[in-house]
């Protein structure tokens, strides 16, 4: 394809733009970095244009615009719906970075910046892409597509964006790339998403931080009881203790199992490469199952009374932890949300009180394999890396992938080229330049299966 050879000419320029884009500190959830946000948006627009979209334009939503940008060739051939996002995690710990998160670096091949593979590194493959086919000639079917800047705080506007626009956002399957293959040689595509639902507990004790020599011991301590409360939420098989949780659950078959466990894992390289003794989770499921199929309930963030230097004996008003819950198919995040929330209730104590806040949720997801969109995208990365890309289970979330389906009856094929040892979210997050040119390189061959599949 033209498309290849004009990715090989081009590779420092898409590397260097990549970088430029980078910079841009997009971190939706600081409103501090609002303008930023803004700047990104604006960039990728910019980006798109020269890569020869038309009616490239910012969507205001109530939160973060929406990229919007098409290409119509000729409005009866297919129609793909590109989705990514701009924004990004927040960087913290800082301290923890081996080089400044918004400065990004190569190093070992590979590109460290926030948001260098979650996900501006595997936006930019798709308007590097669409700008080797357009240049080319190559693009064989229509294309639009939507970045938005909202998904790690949620995608709060993005389901009544879809509704709005159902009309503009027409449109025949939906490609994301915002997932992980195995490994560089092992490449795989996402069939299935969990599901979230993220919470808050709030604790509170007495009405001021007290001494704890003089009131310790008579008075309930917030720390201590919402550490009772969050340990009793796992039984002693491993499963989340919550009456209902597993009412829903989508249960996966023997040979679907197998078929899981086809794909190559090692547990001894999983605990070395995470520098753990063990591995934990729920009786009778394989580490992949359980951070795959399997429903969960983690903490994500605790605090409460005194962390500062040295010791300070206090016995405090107030503790509180982030929860999050992740769903698999045919549990429903607002019903998970209300039994959390009733059980928390019912188990907090009376020498407290106890607050229970909902955050953002979203649908589990699974994408088919049977259609000719997952078999372009298996084609392609076939072509590609030499091997035949093999189904996979991903334990993230992406809850508007159930909202395309939903709300624009679109199908989705999940198309990632990242690793999960890409560090996503957490410090020293990179992005492999052989993912990057390897996803540039692949996705001009999908439009060209998919669109010689649909001819029939
Ligand atoms: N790209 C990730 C989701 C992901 C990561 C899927 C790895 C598969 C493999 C996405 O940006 C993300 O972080 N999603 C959030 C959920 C969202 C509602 C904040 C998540 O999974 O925590
Ligand atoms: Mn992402
Ligand atoms: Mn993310």
């Amino acid at each position: 394809m033209e498309s290849t050879a004009y990715l090989e000419t081009n590779k420092q320029r898409f590397l260097n733009e990549l970088l430029d884009w980078l910079r841009i500190p997009s971190v939706s959830a600081d409103t501090k970095r609002k303008p930023d946000v803004m700047r990104a948006a604006q960039f990728l627009a910019d980006r798109l244009k020269d890569a020869g979209m038309d009616n490239v334009k910012l969507m205001p939503t109530p939160g973060n615009p929406i990229v919007y940008s098409e290409k119509i060739l000729d409005p009866k051939l297919q129609t793909v719906l590109v989705y990514g996002h701009y924004d990004v995690q927040p960087a913290d710990p800082e301290n923890l970075w081996s080089s400044p998160p918004f400065e990004p670096v190569v190093k070992d091949e590979k590109i460290y910046a926030r948001g260098a593979c979650d996900d501006k590194g595997q936006v930019y493959m798709h308007v590097k892409a669409l700008e080797s086919m357009l240049k080319n000639n190559e693009l064989p079917c229509n294309v639009k597509t939507i970045f938005e800047g909202e998904e790690e705080v949620g995608s709060v506007n993005l389901d009544n964006f879809l509704r709005d626009q159902k009309s503009l956002l027409k449109a025949d399957m939906c490609l994301i790339s915002d997932t992980s293959m195995i490994a560089n040689d092992t490449p795989s595509i996402c069939v299935g998403l969990r599901g979230l639902s993220y919470m808050e507990v709030e604790v509170t004790g007495p009405n001021r931080d007290l001494h704890s020599g003089v009131y310790g011991g008579a008075v309930a301590n917030p720390i201590n009881v919402l550490c009772e409360m969050i340990a009793s939420l796992h039984d002693e098989k491993g499963r989340v203790n919550i009456p209902g949780f597993y009412d829903d659950v989508k249960e996966f078959s023997k040979a679907e199992r197998d078929e899981m466990a086809k794909a190559p894992f090692s547990l001894d390289q999983y605990k070395k490469d995470l520098d753990i003794a063990e591995v934990v989770g729920e009786d009778g499921y394989t580490t992949l199952e359980r951070a795959t199929i399997r429903p969960t309930l983690d903490c994500n963030g605790i605090w409460g009374g005194y962390t500062g230097e040295g010791a300070k004996t206090v016995l405090p008003s107030k503790a509180a932890a982030k929860i999050s819950m992740r769903l698999v198919p045919a549990q429903k995040s607002d019903k998970i949300t209300k039994l959390f929330t009733d059980h928390i209730n019912k188990i907090a104590p009376k020498t407290v009180k106890v607050k229970v806040i909902p955050h953002h949720g979203g649908e589990a997801a699974m994408t088919p394999t049977d259609g000719i969109a997952y078999q372009a995208a298996s084609k392609a990365m076939e072509k590609t890396f030499g091997k035949k890309p093999i189904p996979a289970y991903e334990g993230g979330s992406i809850p508007i992938v159930a909202s395309f389906e939903n709300i624009l009856g679109l199908k989705t094929v999940l198309l990632g080229f990242g690793l999960n040892s890409d560090a996503i979210h957490s410090p020293n997050e990179h992005y492999g330049l052989f993912n990057f040119y390897k996803g540039i390189e692949t996705i001009p061959f999908f439009y060209k299966y998919y669109a010689e599949m649909s001819k029939g």
